[in-house]
Formats: structure tokens, C-alpha cells, sequence
């Protein structure tokens, strides 16, 4: 993830599900090196308090605006041209996180989905979508069993 972020020279990075900042936490950590800032959004006031709490503790909070907010609501809110996404929330979502994020993102930026796979059947209309979408170029990559998705945008 903080290659990534570092590959796409990331200004403006925004994570969708941000549960208690540990993805937020290692976005923050490539963004330190490119300048850049994180938009994180959680729609549990639990674990968003304790993202809040965790980001401050390591020391990247000055780098994250965590919000508190239904996904699908707050996306068309986040100022772009965005560098960087992370999508990690709902998986019978994610095609609409994208479609809301993906006119927001510059050329040579990276849409990165979590799961893809670990949960492919909720999410087969996104996976299918960032397979065919003549926008994007996009790549699969396992580092842990659940797999990642990378969509560079064109
Ligand atoms: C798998 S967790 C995220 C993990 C986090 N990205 C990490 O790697 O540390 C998914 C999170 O998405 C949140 N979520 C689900 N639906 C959402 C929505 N519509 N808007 C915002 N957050 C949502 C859940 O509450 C949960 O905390």
C-alpha cells in the first residue's frame, strides 16, 4: 500500500472503510514521503473513534481527515483530482464506490480494491467492470490470500 501510494506520487488519496486506521496508517506512511493527504471514511462511530485515536498515537493525524459517513454519501464530497483509492468497506458495493470515484481520479492514479480474492461473488460486477473498462488498466495481486486489485487509471 505505501508503494503504491509513493508509485503513484499521491497528493490526494482517498480510503473508503476506514475501520480502525490500519490501512489509514500505512497509506499516511507513503503519503509522508510524497506530501500528500488521506480522506478516510467509516460509517461505524466506533471505529472511527478509534482510527482517530490510533492515527493521533502514531503520529499521522496531521496527514488524515477521517470521516464519519455513509460511503456512498461522503465520496461525492472529497475534493479531487485524486492520485489514490483504497476500497475496503461494503463488498455489494464496491462497484458504486467506484463509479463515484473514478471521475475524480487523475491519469496515471491507482484504484486499489481489498478482497477481490477472498469475497469474488458479492463483488463480480465490479470485478468485471475494472476487467473490462476501457479507463483503466488492471492488475491482481496476492500478497496475502484475500487479493488486492490495481486499476491504473488511463
Ligand atoms: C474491512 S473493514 C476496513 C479495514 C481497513 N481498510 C483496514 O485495512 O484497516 C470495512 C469497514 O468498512 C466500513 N463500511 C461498510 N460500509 C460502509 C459505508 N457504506 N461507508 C463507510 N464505511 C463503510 C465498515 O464499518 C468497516 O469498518
Amino acid at each position: 500500500m505505501r508503494d503504491l501510494v509513493r508509485k503513484a506520487n499521491t497528493k490526494r488519496a482517498v480510503e473508503v472503510g476506514t475501520s480502525t486506521g490500519y490501512s489509514g496508517i500505512w497509506i499516511a506512511l507513503g503519503l509522508k514521503e510524497t506530501g500528500g493527504r488521506l480522506v478516510t471514511l467509516e460509517i461505524d462511530k466506533g471505529r472511527h473513534d478509534v482510527a482517530v485515536a490510533n492515527f493521533k498515537a502514531v503520529g499521522v493525524d496531521g496527514l488524515i481527515d477521517a470521516r464519519l459517513g455513509d460511503a456512498l454519501a461522503e465520496i461525492p464530497k472529497v475534493a479531487g483530482p485524486l492520485d489514490f483509492a483504497f476500497i475496503d468497506a461494503a463488498k455489494d458495493q464496491y462497484l458504486k464506490y467506484y463509479e463515484l470515484i473514478l471521475p475524480k481520479m487523475r491519469k496515471g492514479g491507482a484504484i486499489v480494491a481489498h478482497n477481490v480474492k477472498s469475497h469474488p461473488e458479492p463483488m463480480r460486477d465490479f470485478l468485471t467492470r475494472i476487467r473490462t473498462d476501457p479507463k483503466v488498466r488492471t492488475e491482481i495481486v496476492t500478497p496475502g490470500q484475500q487479493g488486492f486489485s490495481v486499476s491504473w487509471v488511463k
